[in-house]
């Protein structure tokens, strides 16, 4: 999708659908839409005298001028104090949704100057961008009758004279996130025998070359000589080659670097402790923090922010096989830790372990990782937030902020030392389930066995990976969550 940022009045353009995006409109026409209205031969002023539109969230209305563009797509925000960088990339992504719904494979989107509210050109900009990608993701690559279907080529931000620099600034970063995490919604929606731990490899390289990051992989004879023990536990029932994955993006010379890890379980069955059959399918998704990793890479690629980010995806299948891991196996972790195996269905921490030990060398600023690790984050928090854990308040509190203004909202669990008792050992240092109990923190608890001095953060990303409903802005499936948080964490640690 190309963008850009055009100066030029609504009644002039010709795309075959614009967006216009409103506030509660309290049965006035706002001076914004005037221009179109004349050219509609009033029927923007029926519209809102019907009272069918208001300008609530997620009203919408098509409208059809007799000059200018084809369509006008209305869509509502609601009252000011609704009027959010989340409502303006939420209306926007309904507003392309719409438009290509109707088969525009142009679209151009404008905010009434009336109903801005506090957010400023930038975000504007930025958000529109995110939201108009999001609103016009749709995977069809292994359809072999979908060819011809229609796909959003061109946006073009509708700004005046005044705002049009500040725009741009959003535009581009906005651009940036929406390739990111179309990278990581396409990985995403990839079934486990196309995306494969060496698929997710290639897709690792292929960002090296295209934007000159470091790229290195490890395989199953290099991690079995470096002392890979839990990720290779988990590996040896599968035939698929277990992937050790590292890129480097080097913003600002020799400064430590933050350190992304993302868990890249190319499918999950629950190996030996095997899942029921239903929806078992969706374990497809279980390399999410994996996507959101290399999605994030994607941003840092086309923005080359001045910081030094490091991305660790370790990667392999759960598969029940002659050769897969058993309960009560005891294994050696790369930090040195044993670990007793109760139950091989909580794989995601094991790889963690070992990719936690592994960035200490990087002597990071701080670790984040994102794991669709527990189901149990599903029961505490639904599909809304992502569980937040970790060692280091002030970290934190950063990424929460980061999850606001990215609307991927997070939450904080406790972890209290008393939860640390739930994976005590009668036989190695640690064991890999505590049961049922609070099973989202000593998911966390036990990943945290493997930071050793630097602050951590955790994102249990299970309930927020995917989605099993449709929404008006987010077609049911993956949601590329982590993408806009990271890209909005990391910017902020770039610019101090
Ligand atoms: N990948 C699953 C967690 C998951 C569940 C992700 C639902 C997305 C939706 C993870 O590997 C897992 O199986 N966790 C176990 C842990 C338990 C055995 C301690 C779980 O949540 O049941
Ligand atoms: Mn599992
Ligand atoms: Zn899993």
């Amino acid at each position: 999708m190309n963008t850009a940022v055009k100066v030029v009045p609504l009644d002039h353009v010709s795309s075959p659908a614009v967006g216009v995006i409103v506030g509660a409109l309290n049965e006035r026409v706002p001076s914004t839409l005037l221009s179109l209205d004349h050219l509609a031969h009033g029927a923007i002023t029926r519209l809102v005298a019907s009272g069918d539109f208001k300008g609530e969230r997620d009203d919408v209305a098509v409208v059809y001028p007799t000059k200018g563009p084809k369509r006008v797509i209305l869509v509502g925000m609601g009252k000011p104090e609704e009027v959010t960088r989340g409502a303006v990339r939420r209306a926007a992504a309904i507003a392309a949704r719409r438009a290509l719904g109707m088969g525009a494979e142009t679209f151009a989107v404008h905010v009434a100057h009336e109903f801005r509210a506090g957010v400023q050109p930038a975000s504007l900009g930025q958000v529109l961008v995110e939201g108009v990608g999001q609103g016009a993701w749709q995977f069809r690559e292994l359809r072999a009758a979908e060819g011809g279907r229609r796909t959003l080529k061109a946006l073009d931000i509708i700004a005046t004279r005044d705002d049009r620099a500040e725009i741009e600034k959003g535009r581009r970063v906005g651009s940036a996130v929406a390739i990111g995490q179309k990278l990581a919604r396409n990985l995403q929606a990839l079934p486990g025998n196309v995306c494969t731990p060496s698929y997710l490899a290639e897709i690792a390289r292929q960002l090296g070359r295209a934007y000159n990051f470091k790229v290195t992989v490890l395989g199953r004879p290099q991690l079995e000589k470096q002392g890979f023990g839990a990720l290779l536990a988990v590996a040896q029932g599968s035939a698929q080659e277990p992937q050790f994955i590292t890129l480097e993006h080097r913003g600002a010379g020799r400064s430590q670097p933050v350190c992304l890890i993302g868990k890249g379980i190319t499918f999950d069955s629950g190996g030996i402790s095997i899942k029921p059959a239903q929806s078992m399918e969706d374990m497809k998704y279980d390399m999410s923090g994996a996507a959101a990793v290399l999605g994030t890479f994607e941003v840092l690629g086309q923005l080359k922010p001045p910081l030094n980010v490091v991305g660790v995806i370790p990667s392999c299948e759960n598969l029940p096989s002659g050769t897969a891991y058993k309960p009560g196996d005891i294994v050696r972790s790369l930090l040195g830790k044993t670990i007793e195996i109760v139950n091989t269905d909580a794989e995601g921490r094991l790889i963690l372990a070992d990719a936690l030990a592994y960035v200490q060398r990087f002597k990071p600023t701080c670790a984040i990782d994102l794991a669709t690790l527990t189901g149990a984050i599903v029961i505490a928090l639904g599909n809304t937030a992502t569980g937040l854990m970790g060692n280091d308040d002030g970290l934190l509190e950063q990424v929460r902020r980061a999850g606001e203004l990215a609307s991927e909202r997070c939450w904080p669990l406790p972890l209290w030392d008393e939860f640390r008792e739930l994976i005590k050992s009668d036989v190695a240092d640690v064991k890999n389930s505590g049961g049922r109990a609070a099973g989202s923190i000593t998911g966390a608890w036990f990943l945290r066995e493997f930071v050793d001095g630097f602050p951590w953060a955790h994102l249990d990303i299970a309930g927020t990976a995917y989605t099993e409903r449709d929404q008006p802005h987010l077609a049911k499936g993956p949601t590329g969550v982590g993408v806009r948080l990271l890209t909005e964490f990391v910017l902020g640690r770039a610019t101090g």
